[in-house]
């Protein structure tokens, strides 16, 4: 009998927020990022939901590359790591991988071996964690060139795209433009989910949104739902238990929450060992009977407490989002000081992730469970 907590991936959404991507990278073409697991949600999973929608996947490494191929999908990958072995690159030739190169040690790879994968150089504009100084970039082509190597694009990533009051992404942006203006006719690709959402951007010709393929917000200080997207993924669980707490009486480990009036307390069926965050903090919210209640006390491995005093007639086997379509995951990351993407890259293997259409949402445990 399965704990009926689970994660709802509903791949409509998914689908809606790749085409809103798509719209707002305007001329550019939308590459669907899918690393990590599809943050979250299931690699294969996504990659097959948004085949017919998208021209073009970006990974983190090869593995992942490789699993859209299980998957059966033919479509050209990125490898936005590139490979972190020389031994990789004739699997990357063979696949039809573009292999990003941002460091000299795998440009030497390539010149001294045999395979030949597409390439896409990495600028560092200005966010300094992979990638070629700006003043690098032609001599590093022409070694490839020279090598035999198909420079197909460049690319360069934001550090503040996020923050609407930071000038950063025009400056990196400007400084990626003049790297690479001389490169052409290549590919240029700059923008993350958040480049989207930045009046005037320019996007070049791939945009790779990530977080708001998934319908969560990547601008600081807002939630999915308020830039048009949809969340993908509902965290759902169970009431276990219910009880009646009389003022003074404290919940949890460390009793760290202690009631101030007559509280109705209910055990949700969830808790970090399921990925749910440990420092959310009490008062985050969570769905019950179209009502949010907050959390109290600490989150425990496999269960936490909400306060049912606002929520009527809660019972035992009562549904409770955690997020998704009406609790925002956005929101429960603020409560635990952290961003979605990590709770939604951390919601564990016991997590049963169920596939669903929209009109499927009505009860638990409808749609193909994997
Ligand atoms: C190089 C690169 N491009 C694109 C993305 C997608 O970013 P986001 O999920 O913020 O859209 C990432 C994510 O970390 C990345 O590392």
């Amino acid at each position: 009998m399965p704990r009926q907590t689970l994660a709802r991936i509903h791949l409509d959404n998914l689908r809606h927020n790749f085409r809103l991507a798509g719209d707002r990278a305007g001329s550019a073409r939308a590459m669907a990022v899918v690393k990590a697991d599809g943050y979250g949600h299931g690699l294969e999973r996504v990659a097959r939901a948004l085949s017919e929608d998208t021209g073009h996947y970006a990974v983190a490494c090869l593995e992942e590359a490789v699993a859209i191929r299980q998957a059966g999908l033919t479509h050209p990958v990125l490898l936005m790591q590139g490979v972190h072995q020389a031994s990789d690159l004739p699997l990357c030739a063979a696949e039809g991988f573009t292999v990003v190169v941002h460091h000299k040690h795998q440009l030497e790879w390539l010149e001294s071996g045999n395979a030949r994968p597409q390439v896409w150089l990495k600028v560092n504009s200005g966010m300094n964690r992979l990638g070629f100084a700006p003043g690098e970039v032609r001599a590093v082509c022409r070694r490839l060139v020279k090598a035999g190597i198909a420079v197909t694009g460049a690319m360069t990533h934001f550090a503040c795209a996020d923050d609407e009051t930071s000038q950063r992404t025009k400056e990196q942006t400007l400084v990626f433009d003049e790297a690479t203006a001389s490169l052409a006719p290549i590919e240029r690709s700059v923008a993350n989910s958040a480049a989207h959402f930045r009046p005037g951007q320019s996007m070049f010709d791939w945009t790779r949104p990530g977080v708001m393929l998934y319908g969560s917000s990547p601008m600081l200080g807002h939630h999915g739902p308020e830039l048009g997207l949809r969340a993908v993924m509902t965290l759902e669980s169970r009431l276990i238990a219910v009880r009646q707490l009389a003022p003074g009486e404290a919940v949890g480990y460390g009793e760290a929450w202690r009631c101030a009036r007559p509280t109705l307390m209910g055990m949700v069926c969830i808790g970090y060992g399921d990925g749910y965050p440990r420092h959310a903090r009490s008062g985050t919210p969570v769905g019950i009977r179209g009502t949010r209640a907050p959390l109290i006390g600490r989150v425990s491995m496999d269960m936490l407490a909400v306060d049912l005093t606002g929520v009527e007639n809660a019972a035992v086997g009562d549904p409770v989002e955690l997020w998704g379509r009406t609790i925002p995951v956005d929101e429960v990351a603020a409560c635990a000081g952290t961003i979605s993407y990590e709770l939604l890259t951390g919601v564990t293997h016991r997590v049963p992730r169920v596939e669903v259409n929209d009109e499927e949402t009505s009860g638990l445990m409808t749609g193909t469970v994997s």
